[in-house]
């Protein structure tokens, strides 16, 4: 087990790395002293959330758990007005918990209303999916979707713990697992080298959901996300990193109507981005080379899904990170080191994105 320190504007906060960590959460609990706790899920991830229930009722809380459908669609402005309608039955006060059990998914919606009940009160992370160990919950981004817009409506809202417990990765569906790999390259690729090396090396037993061999990953890539958020928690700058290979890919899954995975539309993303970055003379093409191969042996190969590429470069153009009219690429230099704000002639970009969708 390990146990890293995130800093944030608003206190730091550790987060608990390990397997069958229940003593660790048990104990968390304990020195966080709430007057009550609730239990955010989803129907899938129920079964974890039983079992945090468990862990902590020795510290001598009896968390309430409030489950919401599996899906995307929980991230939305009815269905935090229900969290917020069980916050109020069960009489959450200022001194009360929220602990989110489950993926990005839960953790986005549950942070969004610990952040706004009573003008917000604390909430710890219990990520059941790689995805949200790696990335979303560590950083305090929370929210839910707008009607049309994914993610637009938020806070940042930091937990006051976060614990990954290995053993949650073991019900999750193969997909899911798959995809979350596309994000780790992504911290291999723009800003750590070590991970690029890393999943190299430990592909056979990363593969097989080797929980030592994930702590591994999950450390590096937490502290790879902390050390960015630590400078830059409000994305005013270096922040942007983390949007490798999401440039192209958001516009992809966009064009898509969401039927390609935020993963496979990420290392899609990461395939152009890195080509545009050759072709600019930004990297050279061992680069190239080794993130192509990497992706392809965790699952995510270099199948042109089939979309309008004219639509995928129109949603390029709405990027959201676009700036005065600019989209701003993010670029690797050399394996684990990438530059965000590049500016990349259209002609250019077109001719990538055709040619990865041809
Ligand atoms: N806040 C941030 O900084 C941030 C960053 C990245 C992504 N996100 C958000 O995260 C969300 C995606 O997160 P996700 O990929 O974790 O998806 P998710 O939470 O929807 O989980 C995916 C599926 O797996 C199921 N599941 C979760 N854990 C399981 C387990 N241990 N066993 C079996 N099934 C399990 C869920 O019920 C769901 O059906 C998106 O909404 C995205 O916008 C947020
Ligand atoms: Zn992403």
């Amino acid at each position: 087990m390990v146990r890293l320190i995130v800093d944030a504007a608003r206190g730091s906060y550790p987060v608990i790395i390990g397997s069958e960590v229940h003593r660790e959460l048990r104990n968390l609990v304990r020195r966080l002293d709430p007057s009550s706790a609730v239990i955010v899920t989803d129907s899938n991830v129920r079964p974890w959330a039983h079992r945090v229930a468990k862990a902590i009722k020795p510290s001598g809380v009896k968390p309430s758990i409030y489950v919401v459908p599996a899906g995307e669609r929980s991230k939305s402005m009815t269905a935090l007005h229900d969290v917020l309608a069980f916050f109020e039955r069960q009489k959450i006060d200022r001194a009360g918990l929220v602990i989110a059990v489950g993926g990005g998914t839960v953790g986005d919606l549950a942070g969004f209303a610990a952040s706004v009940w009573l003008r917000g009160i604390r909430v710890v992370a219990v990520p059941t999916t790689l995805l949200a160990m790696v990335d979303s919950s560590v950083g305090g981004k929370t929210g839910v979707n707008g009607v049309r817009s994914k993610n637009a409506i938020g806070t940042f809202w930091p937990p006051s713990a976060v614990v990954a417990d290995m053993a949650c990765l073991e019900t999750l569906p193969p997909v899911n697992y798959r995809d979350a790999f596309a994000e780790v390259v992504k911290y291999g690729v723009a800003m750590d080298r070590g991970i690029f090396e890393l999943l190299q090396k430990e592909c056979e037993r990363l593969r097989a959901r080797d929980r030592r061999a994930l702590e591994r990953v999950v450390f590096r890539c937490v502290t790879a996300k902390a050390l960015v958020v630590a400078r830059d928690e409000r994305e005013r700058g270096p922040r942007a990193i983390l949007n490798y290979g999401h440039t192209a890919g958001h516009a992809l899954e966009a064009a898509s109507r969401f039927r390609v995975s935020h993963g496979r539309a990420v290392a899609f993303g990461m395939r152009v981005a890195a080509k545009i970055a050759l072709s600019l003379e930004l990297c050279g093409p061992r680069l190239v080379e080794a993130q192509d191969a990497l992706l392809t042996e965790y699952g995510l190969p270099d199948r042109s899904p089939a979309v309008d590429p004219a639509r995928v470069l129109a949603a390029i153009e709405h990027d959201k990170k676009a700036r005065r009219g600019r989209v701003a690429w993010v670029m690797p230099r050399r394996l684990g080191h990438a530059e965000p704000g590049h500016v990349v002639p259209a002609g250019v970009v077109r001719r990538f994105v055709r040619k990865a969708l041809a």
